[in-house]
């Protein structure tokens, strides 16, 4: 999509009729250009099975098009109608108890219920062809948040016999499964497949081989749903097809998923404790799934309803959230919600327009943004530094670990992330099969399993590489490698011989100053790369805890921020920026400053003295 792209999530089947025209004056006075719309009323469309009515939205997609405003249709299949559920309760999905998971929210079904997914391809089916007749339909949003509030794993019967056949499909024979999962630990051995159950709660940890497979079959029943639904609309439609993809959420290979999107968009929503580089993290990865540019799906105006604490936000910010969205590679912002909704699970989610129908302070807010942000020329991000991730590591993550505190993306990843943007460099994310030549460094951070295939590629990468603890601990089966791979030690020069979890502070010492190790240390024998760091406390005192061979720095623990700040210095990165705003450089050469804060700051960005009001965005033309 080349315009950009303003819009709300609009749910008119949730108000009186006569609001169309009033809704459309407000939108247009905001300057809104898009709406989206559909994606939870299949109990509005089809009040009974294979009767359609869709005249309600073709009142409003009408009114839209008489006012130039454009349309994502959202097909509705996250919401399952009850008349469904009470004829077919098979297809509710059921958690790691066995325990039904009831109608009453949403995302109540199972990805693998053949008796659903018959009824779902109807609905989209009768979606696609009615809605592909209007010409202001732009683009279709499959579905809603695959996954969300846990339930991208479910262990229903559905999945139990599913699960088989994907086992089936993988291993060449039972004797081959039970060799790769190592069952004859526990007497878990299976004598065929029928034996095999998904990892329902046990009283102790289940065997990490089976979680893994269970994760990646999960991930996959998701991604194949999700390629079913794409298929229909594809038989009519040609327009882009997207999912709203969601925040630090990792139980569904997104990497895989985005091959079956059209392009990528998602919810940006603040996760948990505010931090502006977590945010900028995820539009980095949301533009790295594809490499190009991406849609905000959903835009949180203020304040949310699902949090603990729904505290308000002032209206200002949302300027910073959107043009930090643009800045890192979006060319769309729609805001969830519209109107604020008085019923219903989302009462308190703020909107652009109240409860009583008038515009709130950030409804006018948007309006004032989408002038100024019109005015900023939002090219693409320059491809700088790469992190390496693989959503199975978050899957292995998950199962018993030398230290079961840390979390991979929250402490392996972030704290690295966010050294490299205060220096003001731009960071994209790599897979296995992505070109590494762009870049100046490429960062593996704790990854367990790491692929022979990217081994290889860093062997001949001409940049600089920083490895952190626990890569390569693990085989694609999640067990522990007997030794690393070859082309480990000859990458890194280093051997593990063992490792510990950190309970108390244990202390290292690199170029002449001391930092913190975190969560985990390694035993490391460094027998061909130079020792440039060793702990300086704990069980491992005085052994290697940063090690160089050519191009290559191996630290065996997890850096944290500060450490993280001075291995970069080490590595050759001198920080472009003073603290507290943050830059975005494009491939126009242009750079892009950015003031997250409620002040206003002076700031020194390359040799550019400046001051930023706050949560703006300015663009200077050079780097100069
Ligand atoms: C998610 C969903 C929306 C809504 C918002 C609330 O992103 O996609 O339907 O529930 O959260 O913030
Ligand atoms: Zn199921």
């Amino acid at each position: 999509m080349k315009t950009k792209l303003y819009g709300v999530c609009y749910y008119p089947e949730h108000w009186e009729k006569d609001r169309l025209s009033e809704d459309i004056r407000i939108m247009k006075n905001i300057g809104i250009n898009v709406a989206r719309i559909g994606e939870f009323a299949w109990s509005i469309v089809e009040k009974e099975p294979g009767t359609y009515d869709f005249s309600l939205f073709d009142r409003v997609i009408t009114g839209l098009r008489k006012n130039d405003i454009l349309v994502i249709i959202g097909t509705p299949t996250a919401t399952p109608p009850v008349w469904l559920v009470k004829r077919h309760p098979d297809l509710l999905q059921k958690d790691e108890m066995g325990n039904t998971r009831h109608i009453g929210s949403r995302r109540h079904y199972c990805f693998n219920s053949d008796r659903y997914l018959e009824y779902a391809e109807k609905i989209t089916e009768a979606y696609a062809k009615h809605f592909s007749q209007f010409e202001n339909v732009i683009g279709w949003q499959i579905d809603n948040e695959y996954g969300c509030h846990e339930t991208t794993v479910c262990y229903c019967e559905n999945c139990e016999r599913a699960f088989r056949k994907w086992l089936k499909k993988k291993y060449a024979n039972i004797t081959e499964l039970n060799r790769s999962w190592g069952t004859v630990f526990w007497s878990h051995s299976y004598s065929n497949w029928e034996e095999i159950d998904p990892p329902l709660k046990t009283v102790s940890d289940v065997n990490p081989a089976l979680w893994l497979d269970y994760q990646r079959f999960s991930s996959d029943s998701a991604i194949n749903f999700h390629k079913k639904m794409s298929k229909i609309v594809k038989d009519y439609s040609d327009l882009p097809i997207t999912h709203n993809l969601m925040v630090n959420f990792t139980e569904i290979d997104y990497k895989k998923l985005s091959s079956e999107i059209d392009f990528v968009s998602w919810d940006n929503y603040i996760p948990g404790e505010y931090d502006h580089d977590l945010q900028a993290m995820n539009h980095d990865l949301m533009r790295s799934l594809k490499d190009r540019k991406f849609v905000v799906m959903e835009q949180q105006p203020g304040r949310v309803n699902w949090r603990k604490i729904n505290e308000f936000h002032k209206p200002e910010q949302l300027e910073f959230w959107i043009n930090q969205s643009f800045a890192h590679g979006a060319n769309g912002t729609i805001i969830f919600r519209y109107r604020q909704l008085p019923y219903g699970s989302e009462q308190f989610h703020s909107g652009l327009v109240d409860y009583s129908g008038e515009v709130t302070s950030r409804g006018e807010s948007f309006k004032e943004i989408i002038e100024r942000n019109n005015k900023i020329e939002f090219n693409y991000p320059e491809k700088e530094i790469a992190i390496y991730i693989d959503y199975e590591n978050f899957w292995i993550d998950r199962t018993q670990g030398i230290n079961n505190y840390f979390d991979l993306l929250n402490n392996g990843i972030f704290p690295i992330y966010k050294a490299i943007r205060s220096f003001g460099y731009n960071v994209d994310f790599v897979f296995t099969n992505t070109d590494l030549s762009p870049y100046k460094l490429v960062v593996v951070p704790s990854a367990y399993y790491l692929n022979d295939s990217f081994l290889e590629k860093l062997l001949t990468f001409k940049g600089k590489i920083l490895i952190t603890a626990m890569t390569s601990l693990k085989d694609e089966n999640n067990n522990i490698k007997t030794e690393k791979s070859k082309l480990f030690y000859e990458l890194t020069g280093v051997k593990i011989k063992d490792f510990g979890g950190i309970n108390t502070v244990e202390k290292l010492v690199y170029n002449n100053q001391s930092f913190e190790a975190s969560y985990v240390c390694e035993l490391v024998n460094a027998t061909d790369a130079e020792i440039t760091g060793s702990f300086s406390s704990g069980v491992f005192e005085s052994s290697p805890a940063v090690t160089k061979k050519n191009n290559t720095m191996y630290v065996a623990t997890v850096p944290n921020l500060k450490f993280s700040q001075t291995l970069l210095k080490m590595l050759g990165f001198r920080s472009r920026k003073s603290s507290g705003v943050e830059i975005v450089i494009q491939k126009d050469g242009s750079f892009l400053i950015l003031n997250p804060s409620k002040k206003k700051i002076s700031t020194k960005v390359f040799q550019n003295e400046l001051e930023i009001e706050p949560y703006q965005c300015k663009q200077k033309i050079s780097t100069d």
